[in-house]
This record gives structure tokens, C-alpha cells and sequence, in this order.
């Protein structure tokens, strides 16, 4: 089967007051269904990478093919939630998360359940008619979730989503995180800095370097059975994997 996300030689370069080459010669390839995270030192350029295969930029060198398609521009069937919580202040957690299938068009009744489903599935249940300002960080960013998962997206990308989080909670985020995607099966890319929460995630790890961004190499998870325990970061297996990204990220330096 082919990818369905295929990055080409991708180079991105910021021009402001001077250019900025902050991706440079990336290439990786996603299979459907399969959870990626990706990690790497602040300002390698992982953000600019989802952003890409968000489609809010173009490359300014190779393409991005998405089911076998060159990428465009942002499309439905691609959610992004952002590094930063960017839900809107004046709307409910409900409006919020309803907001994308109103700028699609969905029937009323079918973007009724479908929040429903969502508002469930991320426990938000009973915070309906909730203001952001009135939710812990953690209920924000499962609100969030919750608006890139109603469109039911194909391609799931996620920006350090629980990189604000206290320990404990990002933890349990992580496990409702998997359990989602056990359900759905959307292709997911996670960035996050920790290189514990990348191995207990994903099938793959993609490990990046820095000055200009460059994919350093990938390890497989493969071999850590789903679905995935915390008590598995116990394991010798997590202790070698953890370990096999970090000399990919030292090796790179
Ligand atoms: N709008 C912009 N204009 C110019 N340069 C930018 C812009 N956004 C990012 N950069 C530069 O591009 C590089 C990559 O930034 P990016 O935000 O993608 O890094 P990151 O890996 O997501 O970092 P972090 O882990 O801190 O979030 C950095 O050197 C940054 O200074
Ligand atoms: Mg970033």
C-alpha cells in the first residue's frame, strides 16, 4: 500500500529581514493508521514541519504528497491542533468544538452527534456550555482535540499538545490520546520533547536536528505491544528504545 503522506525533500525557508532556512532536505513517509511522533531540540523546525503538512505553508523546495496527491493547501481531512491552546474565548466548549463542521457546512443533526461523540470520547462530557477561561489547561487542550477530531480527519497532527501539562496528567492524556486513535485509526503525527512520551506513543519515531532542520533517522516501536501501559516504561525493551532515539539525537550534535 502506498504512504499516505509522502514529505520530498522538503526545505523551508522564513523571509523576513533576513532568510531563515529552517527545514532543509526533509524526507519521510507515513503509512495509513500509523502513529508517528517526532521529536527534537527547540527550533529545529517541528512546528514548521506540521504547519507544512498542515498545509497552512508550501515548500519552498520539493513537495508533500497526501494520499498520493500533492498537497495544496489546509483541507478538512487534515486536523491540526496547535502548540498553543487556541480555542475562542467567547465561544462554549460545545461552540467550539462544533465551529469547524459550521464552516463546513455539516446538517444540524449530524453535527450534533458528532460533537456529542467527540465531547465524550475526550471526557468533556457535562462541560457543554463551559467558557475556555472556565476549564483547567488540560480540559482545554482535550477541548481542542475535540475540535480537530470532529471533522474526522484522516491525518492527525498534534504540536507538543500536552507539553504544558503537569506530569500526571500529561500521562493520562497520552493513554486517552491512544485510545482514541485505537478507535479511529486516523495517521497521526505527534511533536512532543520528550523522548519517554515519543517511545510509549508511537509506532515510529522520526528524531530531527537542528540549524538547519534535518530528519536525523527513525526508530520503530514496533516491537512494544498495543495497547500500550505505563507500566511498560519499566520495561528493558522502553529502556533500550529510549535510548536508541537518544544516540540518534547525540549522534546528529
Ligand atoms: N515566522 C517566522 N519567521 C522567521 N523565522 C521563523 C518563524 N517561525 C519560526 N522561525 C524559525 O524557524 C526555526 C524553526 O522554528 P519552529 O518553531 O519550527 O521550531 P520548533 O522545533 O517547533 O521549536 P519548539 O520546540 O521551541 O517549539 C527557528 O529557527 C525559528 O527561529
Ligand atoms: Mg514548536
Amino acid at each position: 500500500m502506498p504512504p499516505i503522506l509522502s514529505v520530498q525533500d522538503v526545505s523551508y525557508v522564513f523571509v523576513d529581514t533576513h532568510p531563515v532556512r529552517a527545514l532543509d532536505g526533509i524526507t519521510l513517509e507515513a503509512r495509513s493508521g500509523e502513529f508517528i511522533a517526532l521529536v527534537g531540540p527547540s527550533g529545529c523546525g517541528k512546528s514548521t514541519l506540521l504547519r507544512l503538512l498542515a498545509g497552512l505553508l508550501r515548500p519552498t523546495e520539493g513537495r508533500i504528497l497526501f494520499d498520493g496527491r500533492v498537497l495544496r493547501g489546509p483541507r478538512p481531512d487534515i486536523g491540526l491542533v496547535f502548540q498553543e491552546v487556541n480555542l475562542l474565548p467567547w465561544r462554549t466548549v460545545e461552540a467550539n468544538v462544533r465551529l469547524p463542521l459550521e464552516i463546513l457546512g455539516t446538517p444540524r443533526a449530524e453535527a450534533d452527534a458528532r460533537v456529542r461523540e467527540m465531547l465524550d470520547l475526550v471526557g468533556l462530557r457535562g462541560f457543554e456550555n463551559a467558557y475556555p477561561r472556565q476549564l483547567s489547561g488540560g480540559m482545554q487542550q482535550r477541548a481542542a482535540l475535540a475540535r480537530a477530531l470532529v471533522k474526522l480527519p484522516r491525518l492527525l497532527l498534534l504540536d507538543e499538545p500536552f507539553g504544558a501539562l503537569d506530569a500526571l496528567t500529561r500521562e493520562r492524556m497520552n493513554l486517552e490520546l491512544l485510545r482514541i486513535w485505537a478507535h479511529h485509526r486516523q495517521t497521526t503525527v505527534m511533536v512532543t520533547h520528550s523522548i519517554q512520551e515519543a517511545v510509549f506513543v508511537a509506532d515510529r519515531v522520526w528524531v530531527m536536528t537542528p540549524r538547519p532542520g534535518r530528519i536525523a533517522g527513525s526508530v520503530s516501536i514496533a516491537d512494544l505491544p498495543r495497547p500500550r501501559t505505563l507500566e511498560m516504561m519499566a520495561w528493558p525493551e522502553f529502556g533500550r528504545l529510549t535510548q536508541a532515539v537518544r544516540s540518534l539525537i547525540q549522534e546528529a550534535e
